[in-house]
Protein backbone atom coordinates (compact mmCIF):
# COMPACT_ATOMS: atom_id res chain seq x y z
CA UNK A 1 0.00 0.00 0.00
CA UNK A 2 1.42 3.06 -0.76
CA UNK A 3 0.07 5.99 1.26
CA UNK A 4 1.13 9.80 0.57
CA UNK A 5 -0.97 11.51 3.09
CA UNK A 6 2.61 13.02 4.42
CA UNK A 7 3.77 15.65 2.34
CA UNK A 8 6.04 14.15 0.08
CA UNK A 9 8.49 16.83 0.81
CA UNK A 10 8.96 14.83 3.99
CA UNK A 11 12.24 13.14 4.42
CA UNK A 12 12.21 9.53 3.16
CA UNK A 13 13.72 8.32 6.36
CA UNK A 14 11.01 9.31 8.30
CA UNK A 15 8.10 8.57 5.88
CA UNK A 16 9.17 5.17 5.74
CA UNK A 17 10.22 4.65 9.88
CA UNK A 18 6.07 6.06 10.18
CA UNK A 19 5.22 3.23 8.37
CA UNK A 20 5.46 4.37 4.64
CA UNK A 21 6.59 1.93 1.93
CA UNK A 22 8.36 4.42 -0.82
CA UNK A 23 9.47 2.86 -4.29
CA UNK A 24 12.97 3.45 -3.59
CA UNK A 25 13.69 2.42 0.07
CA UNK A 26 16.11 5.37 2.11
CA UNK A 27 19.59 3.76 2.77
CA UNK A 28 22.31 4.65 5.43
CA UNK A 29 24.89 2.98 6.73
CA UNK A 30 25.95 2.05 10.76
CA UNK A 31 29.34 3.26 11.17
CA UNK A 32 29.17 5.25 7.68
CA UNK A 33 31.45 7.78 8.61
CA UNK A 34 34.77 6.32 10.18
CA UNK A 35 38.44 4.72 9.18
CA UNK A 36 37.17 3.14 5.74
CA UNK A 37 36.92 7.23 4.61
CA UNK A 38 40.93 8.41 3.76
CA UNK A 39 39.07 12.00 5.08
CA UNK A 40 38.34 10.45 8.21
CA UNK A 41 41.49 8.79 8.99
CA UNK A 42 43.16 12.16 7.67
CA UNK A 43 41.58 14.26 10.51
CA UNK A 44 41.85 11.35 13.24
CA UNK A 45 45.57 12.01 12.67
CA UNK A 46 45.23 15.49 13.63
CA UNK A 47 43.54 14.66 16.70
CA UNK A 48 45.52 12.84 20.15
CA UNK A 49 42.39 10.48 20.97
CA UNK A 50 39.08 9.45 20.11
CA UNK A 51 37.35 10.71 22.88
CA UNK A 52 38.74 14.06 22.17
CA UNK A 53 37.56 13.49 18.55
CA UNK A 54 34.12 12.80 19.85
CA UNK A 55 34.20 15.51 22.69
CA UNK A 56 34.62 18.44 19.98
CA UNK A 57 32.28 19.78 18.64
CA UNK A 58 33.75 21.04 14.98
CA UNK A 59 35.46 18.21 14.52
CA UNK A 60 32.71 16.03 15.25
CA UNK A 61 30.08 17.69 13.36
CA UNK A 62 32.72 17.71 10.38
CA UNK A 63 33.60 13.68 10.55
CA UNK A 64 29.64 13.06 11.15
CA UNK A 65 29.05 15.11 7.46
CA UNK A 66 31.79 12.94 5.34
CA UNK A 67 29.99 10.36 4.23
CA UNK A 68 27.19 12.85 3.60
CA UNK A 69 29.19 14.79 1.45
CA UNK A 70 30.78 12.03 -0.74
CA UNK A 71 27.32 9.87 -0.76
CA UNK A 72 23.65 10.09 -1.56
CA UNK A 73 23.01 9.03 1.89
CA UNK A 74 19.39 9.17 3.07
CA UNK A 75 20.33 10.30 6.96
CA UNK A 76 23.70 11.48 8.64
CA UNK A 77 24.30 9.54 12.06
CA UNK A 78 25.63 11.28 14.73
CA UNK A 79 29.94 10.72 15.00
CA UNK A 80 30.26 9.91 19.04
CA UNK A 81 30.44 6.72 20.54
CA UNK A 82 28.28 4.54 22.74
CA UNK A 83 30.72 4.60 25.52
CA UNK A 84 30.13 8.11 26.02
CA UNK A 85 27.80 7.45 28.73
CA UNK A 86 29.89 5.46 30.83
CA UNK A 87 32.62 8.77 30.33
CA UNK A 88 29.88 10.73 31.54
CA UNK A 89 29.46 8.89 34.70
CA UNK A 90 32.60 9.88 35.18
CA UNK A 91 34.69 5.80 34.66
CA UNK A 92 37.91 6.30 33.46
CA UNK A 93 37.75 4.96 29.72
CA UNK A 94 40.29 5.01 26.86
CA UNK A 95 40.76 4.11 23.40
CA UNK A 96 43.87 2.26 22.54
CA UNK A 97 44.73 2.02 19.19
CA UNK A 98 44.49 -1.62 17.82
CA UNK A 99 42.83 -2.42 21.05
CA UNK A 100 39.79 -0.90 21.15
CA UNK A 101 38.03 0.50 24.82
CA UNK A 102 39.65 0.40 27.87
CA UNK A 103 37.73 1.05 30.52
CA UNK A 104 38.08 0.19 34.28
CA UNK A 105 36.06 -2.18 35.63
CA UNK A 106 32.88 -1.39 37.21
CA UNK A 107 31.38 -4.89 39.19
CA UNK A 108 30.09 -4.03 42.84
CA UNK A 109 27.40 -1.85 44.65
CA UNK A 110 30.73 -0.07 45.59
CA UNK A 111 31.85 0.67 41.98
CA UNK A 112 27.97 1.68 41.18
CA UNK A 113 28.18 4.05 43.94
CA UNK A 114 31.53 6.19 42.62
CA UNK A 115 29.80 6.40 39.48
CA UNK A 116 28.18 10.08 39.20
CA UNK A 117 25.61 11.59 37.75
CA UNK A 118 26.43 15.33 38.90
CA UNK A 119 28.70 16.55 35.74
CA UNK A 120 26.69 14.36 33.16
CA UNK A 121 24.80 17.17 31.20
CA UNK A 122 28.14 19.07 31.48
CA UNK A 123 30.10 15.87 30.25
CA UNK A 124 27.73 15.00 27.61
CA UNK A 125 27.25 19.06 26.68
CA UNK A 126 29.84 18.76 23.39
CA UNK A 127 28.02 15.90 21.40
CA UNK A 128 25.03 18.33 21.63
CA UNK A 129 26.59 21.14 20.47
CA UNK A 130 27.32 18.73 17.68
CA UNK A 131 24.40 18.13 16.78
CA UNK A 132 23.14 21.53 16.66
CA UNK A 133 26.26 22.45 14.56
CA UNK A 134 25.25 19.42 12.13
CA UNK A 135 21.68 20.25 12.09
CA UNK A 136 22.85 23.84 10.50
CA UNK A 137 24.59 22.16 7.66
CA UNK A 138 22.97 19.50 6.68
CA UNK A 139 20.86 18.97 3.47
CA UNK A 140 17.29 19.61 4.09
CA UNK A 141 16.21 16.39 2.44
CA UNK A 142 18.88 14.01 5.15
CA UNK A 143 17.59 12.99 8.05
CA UNK A 144 19.65 13.53 11.19
CA UNK A 145 19.96 10.67 12.96
CA UNK A 146 21.10 10.72 16.96
CA UNK A 147 22.13 6.99 19.14
CA UNK A 148 22.90 5.72 22.64
CA UNK A 149 24.15 2.40 23.35
CA UNK A 150 21.27 0.08 25.13
CA UNK A 151 22.36 -0.45 29.13
CA UNK A 152 22.61 -4.40 28.74
CA UNK A 153 25.58 -3.69 25.83
CA UNK A 154 26.99 -0.30 28.02
CA UNK A 155 27.05 -2.23 30.61
CA UNK A 156 29.08 -5.30 29.44
CA UNK A 157 32.02 -2.94 28.31
CA UNK A 158 31.39 -1.39 31.87
CA UNK A 159 31.92 -4.45 33.63
CA UNK A 160 34.09 -6.43 32.16
CA UNK A 161 36.28 -3.23 31.19
CA UNK A 162 36.55 -3.77 27.36
CA UNK A 163 35.41 -5.65 24.46
CA UNK A 164 35.07 -9.67 25.98
CA UNK A 165 34.64 -12.68 23.63
CA UNK A 166 32.32 -14.54 26.44
CA UNK A 167 31.39 -11.99 28.15
CA UNK A 168 31.86 -14.00 31.75
CA UNK A 169 32.24 -11.30 33.95
CA UNK A 170 29.37 -9.30 33.30
CA UNK A 171 26.99 -12.36 32.44
CA UNK A 172 28.06 -13.81 36.27
CA UNK A 173 26.79 -10.80 37.75
CA UNK A 174 23.52 -10.25 35.87
CA UNK A 175 22.86 -14.15 36.79
CA UNK A 176 24.32 -14.44 40.39
CA UNK A 177 22.96 -11.06 41.71
CA UNK A 178 20.57 -9.23 39.54
CA UNK A 179 19.39 -6.88 41.97
CA UNK A 180 22.95 -5.49 42.31
CA UNK A 181 23.75 -5.87 38.13
CA UNK A 182 20.22 -3.98 37.99
CA UNK A 183 21.20 -1.02 40.05
CA UNK A 184 23.70 -0.63 37.00
CA UNK A 185 21.28 -0.90 34.25
CA UNK A 186 18.78 1.37 36.30
CA UNK A 187 21.89 4.24 36.43
CA UNK A 188 22.15 3.45 32.62
CA UNK A 189 18.44 3.48 31.68
CA UNK A 190 18.53 7.72 33.90
CA UNK A 191 21.39 8.18 32.01
CA UNK A 192 20.41 7.24 28.38
CA UNK A 193 17.39 9.10 28.71
CA UNK A 194 19.08 12.19 29.69
CA UNK A 195 21.62 11.74 26.45
CA UNK A 196 19.12 11.06 24.23
CA UNK A 197 16.51 13.67 25.32
CA UNK A 198 19.49 16.17 24.80
CA UNK A 199 20.10 14.93 21.16
CA UNK A 200 15.99 15.95 20.19
CA UNK A 201 16.44 19.15 21.54
CA UNK A 202 19.54 19.66 19.80
CA UNK A 203 17.90 18.21 16.35
CA UNK A 204 18.40 14.70 15.84
CA UNK A 205 14.83 13.88 14.06
CA UNK A 206 15.94 9.90 14.50
CA UNK A 207 17.26 7.66 17.42
CA UNK A 208 18.75 4.36 17.25
CA UNK A 209 19.57 2.56 20.31
CA UNK A 210 22.59 0.06 19.45
CA UNK A 211 22.09 -3.44 21.49
CA UNK A 212 25.19 -4.53 19.71
CA UNK A 213 25.52 -7.61 22.03
CA UNK A 214 21.77 -8.84 22.59
CA UNK A 215 22.70 -12.15 21.30
CA UNK A 216 24.71 -13.54 24.17
CA UNK A 217 21.61 -13.67 27.15
CA UNK A 218 19.33 -16.52 27.04
CA UNK A 219 15.93 -15.78 26.94
CA UNK A 220 14.82 -15.18 30.75
CA UNK A 221 17.62 -12.68 30.96
CA UNK A 222 17.13 -11.32 27.53
CA UNK A 223 13.79 -10.03 28.69
CA UNK A 224 15.51 -8.93 31.78
CA UNK A 225 18.23 -6.99 30.02
CA UNK A 226 17.43 -6.38 26.69
CA UNK A 227 13.41 -5.83 26.28
CA UNK A 228 13.04 -4.30 30.05
CA UNK A 229 15.59 -1.58 29.65
CA UNK A 230 15.06 -0.47 26.34
CA UNK A 231 10.74 -0.74 26.67
CA UNK A 232 11.68 2.02 29.98
CA UNK A 233 13.95 4.29 27.35
CA UNK A 234 11.03 4.06 24.80
CA UNK A 235 7.93 4.92 27.05
CA UNK A 236 10.28 7.85 28.56
CA UNK A 237 11.17 9.39 25.34
CA UNK A 238 8.02 9.05 24.08
CA UNK A 239 6.05 11.06 26.62
CA UNK A 240 8.20 14.09 25.73
CA UNK A 241 9.01 13.09 21.95
CA UNK A 242 6.32 11.54 20.24
CA UNK A 243 7.06 11.97 16.85
CA UNK A 244 10.55 11.18 17.39
CA UNK A 245 11.00 7.67 15.50
CA UNK A 246 13.11 5.37 17.64
CA UNK A 247 14.81 2.57 15.67
CA UNK A 248 15.85 -1.02 17.75
CA UNK A 249 19.04 -2.70 16.82
CA UNK A 250 19.28 -6.06 19.29
CA UNK A 251 21.74 -7.69 17.36
CA UNK A 252 21.96 -11.28 17.20
CA UNK A 253 18.67 -11.56 18.94
CA UNK A 254 17.47 -14.46 16.39
CA UNK A 255 14.12 -15.57 17.71
CA UNK A 256 13.81 -12.77 20.34
CA UNK A 257 13.40 -10.38 17.47
CA UNK A 258 10.10 -10.57 17.60
CA UNK A 259 9.63 -10.54 20.96
CA UNK A 260 11.59 -7.73 21.23
CA UNK A 261 9.54 -5.60 18.74
CA UNK A 262 6.43 -6.37 20.05
CA UNK A 263 7.60 -5.72 23.63
CA UNK A 264 9.74 -2.78 23.70
CA UNK A 265 7.90 -0.36 21.81
CA UNK A 266 10.39 0.75 19.39
CA UNK A 267 8.90 2.24 15.51
CA UNK A 268 11.70 -0.14 13.70
CA UNK A 269 13.60 -2.87 13.83
CA UNK A 270 17.12 -2.75 12.45
CA UNK A 271 18.21 -6.66 11.62
CA UNK A 272 21.26 -8.17 11.94
CA UNK A 273 22.44 -9.98 8.35
CA UNK A 274 21.73 -13.64 10.45
CA UNK A 275 17.99 -13.21 9.99
CA UNK A 276 16.24 -15.01 6.78
CA UNK A 277 14.39 -12.43 4.70
CA UNK A 278 11.59 -14.27 4.32
CA UNK A 279 10.95 -14.46 8.36
CA UNK A 280 11.67 -10.50 8.07
CA UNK A 281 9.20 -10.33 5.33
CA UNK A 282 6.50 -12.74 6.80
CA UNK A 283 6.75 -12.12 10.71
CA UNK A 284 8.16 -8.59 11.13
CA UNK A 285 7.41 -5.78 8.12
CA UNK A 286 3.87 -6.57 8.98
CA UNK A 287 4.57 -5.04 12.45
CA UNK A 288 7.03 -2.20 12.25
CA UNK A 289 9.27 -0.67 9.49
CA UNK A 290 12.26 -2.66 8.97
CA UNK A 291 16.05 -1.84 8.46
CA UNK A 292 18.53 -3.73 7.31
CA UNK A 293 20.69 -6.39 6.79
CA UNK A 294 23.23 -6.90 3.87
CA UNK A 295 26.28 -8.63 5.47
CA UNK A 296 29.00 -5.78 5.93
CA UNK A 297 32.00 -8.38 4.29
CA UNK A 298 29.88 -7.90 0.68
CA UNK A 299 30.72 -4.34 0.89
CA UNK A 300 34.06 -5.18 1.39
CA UNK A 301 33.61 -8.00 -1.35
CA UNK A 302 31.72 -5.14 -3.92
CA UNK A 303 30.70 -6.56 -7.63
CA UNK A 304 28.46 -8.93 -8.10
CA UNK A 305 28.58 -10.71 -5.02
CA UNK A 306 27.52 -7.83 -3.09
CA UNK A 307 24.87 -6.64 -6.00
CA UNK A 308 23.05 -9.83 -5.91
CA UNK A 309 22.85 -9.89 -2.03
CA UNK A 310 21.64 -6.27 -2.05
CA UNK A 311 18.88 -7.26 -4.88
CA UNK A 312 18.00 -10.15 -2.80
CA UNK A 313 17.41 -7.88 0.01
CA UNK A 314 15.14 -5.23 -1.91
CA UNK A 315 13.19 -8.42 -3.68
CA UNK A 316 12.49 -9.24 0.05
CA UNK A 317 11.68 -5.99 1.81
CA UNK A 318 11.14 -3.46 -0.53
CA UNK A 319 7.08 -4.24 -0.76
CA UNK A 320 7.00 -3.17 2.62
CA UNK A 321 8.00 -0.58 4.71
CA UNK A 322 11.75 -0.64 4.50
CA UNK A 323 15.07 0.98 5.43
CA UNK A 324 18.24 -0.29 3.61
CA UNK A 325 21.29 -1.23 5.73
CA UNK A 326 23.72 -3.24 6.76
CA UNK A 327 23.42 -6.14 9.08
CA UNK A 328 26.20 -4.48 11.26
CA UNK A 329 29.29 -1.75 10.80
CA UNK A 330 31.41 -0.80 7.82
CA UNK A 331 34.25 -2.53 8.17
CA UNK A 332 37.87 -0.31 8.20
CA UNK A 333 38.42 -2.40 5.02
CA UNK A 334 35.56 -1.37 3.19
CA UNK A 335 36.42 0.37 -0.33
CA UNK A 336 34.78 3.88 -0.88
CA UNK A 337 33.77 2.82 -3.83
CA UNK A 338 31.97 -0.49 -3.00
CA UNK A 339 29.62 1.90 -0.75
CA UNK A 340 28.84 4.63 -3.63
CA UNK A 341 27.55 1.20 -5.94
CA UNK A 342 25.98 -0.37 -3.05
CA UNK A 343 23.56 3.38 -2.92
CA UNK A 344 23.57 3.58 -7.05
CA UNK A 345 22.01 0.26 -7.08
CA UNK A 346 19.32 1.01 -4.04
CA UNK A 347 18.63 3.71 -5.66
CA UNK A 348 17.54 2.39 -8.63
CA UNK A 349 14.73 0.49 -6.28
CA UNK A 350 13.40 -2.78 -6.41
CA UNK A 351 12.63 -3.02 -10.19
CA UNK A 352 16.16 -1.66 -11.18
O1 LIG B 1 27.62 4.91 12.78
C1 LIG B 1 28.38 5.90 12.77
O2 LIG B 1 29.01 6.28 11.77
C2 LIG B 1 28.46 6.78 14.03
C3 LIG B 1 29.59 6.53 14.84
C4 LIG B 1 29.68 5.35 15.78
C5 LIG B 1 30.92 4.93 16.34
N1 LIG B 1 30.67 3.95 17.24
C6 LIG B 1 32.23 5.51 16.01
C7 LIG B 1 33.47 4.78 16.36
C8 LIG B 1 28.68 4.53 16.33
C9 LIG B 1 27.18 4.49 16.06
C10 LIG B 1 29.34 3.66 17.27
C11 LIG B 1 28.61 2.68 18.09
C12 LIG B 1 29.38 1.69 18.85
N2 LIG B 1 30.55 1.88 19.54
C13 LIG B 1 28.93 0.37 19.09
C14 LIG B 1 27.61 -0.21 18.61
C15 LIG B 1 27.65 -0.62 17.17
C16 LIG B 1 28.52 -1.80 16.89
O3 LIG B 1 29.46 -1.61 16.07
O4 LIG B 1 28.27 -2.88 17.41
C17 LIG B 1 29.90 -0.24 19.90
C18 LIG B 1 29.86 -1.67 20.41
C19 LIG B 1 30.92 0.72 20.20
C20 LIG B 1 32.10 0.58 21.08
C21 LIG B 1 33.37 0.80 20.39
N3 LIG B 1 33.80 2.02 19.90
C22 LIG B 1 34.39 -0.15 20.11
C23 LIG B 1 34.29 -1.62 20.47
C24 LIG B 1 35.41 0.53 19.45
C25 LIG B 1 36.75 -0.04 19.02
C26 LIG B 1 36.63 -0.97 17.87
C27 LIG B 1 36.51 -0.21 16.60
O5 LIG B 1 35.59 -0.48 15.82
O6 LIG B 1 37.39 0.62 16.38
C28 LIG B 1 35.01 1.87 19.28
C29 LIG B 1 35.76 2.98 18.61
C30 LIG B 1 35.07 3.68 17.50
N4 LIG B 1 33.77 4.14 17.54
C31 LIG B 1 35.65 4.05 16.25
C32 LIG B 1 34.65 4.74 15.54
C33 LIG B 1 34.77 5.40 14.18
C34 LIG B 1 37.08 3.80 15.83
C35 LIG B 1 37.99 4.78 16.52
C36 LIG B 1 39.17 5.19 15.71
O7 LIG B 1 39.06 6.09 14.87
O8 LIG B 1 40.24 4.62 15.96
Amino acid sequence: MREDRISPTTKALLRVLRGETLAVPPVWLMRQAGRYLPEYRALRETVGGFLDLCLTPELAAEVTLQPVRRFALDAAILFSDILIVPYALGQPLEYRDGEGPVLEPVRSAADIAGLSDGDLRDRIAPVWRTVERVKGLLRADTALIGFAGAPWTVASYMVEGGSSRDFAVVKSWAFSDPRGFGALVDRLIDATIVYLDGQVRAGCEVLQLFDSWAGVLPEAAFRQWVIEPTRKIVSALRLVHQDVPIIGYPRGAGLMYPAYQAETGVSALSLDQTVPLDVARRKLQPASAIQGNLDPLFLVEGGEPMAAAARAILAALGSGPFVFNLGHGVMPSTPPDHVQALIELVHRGVAG
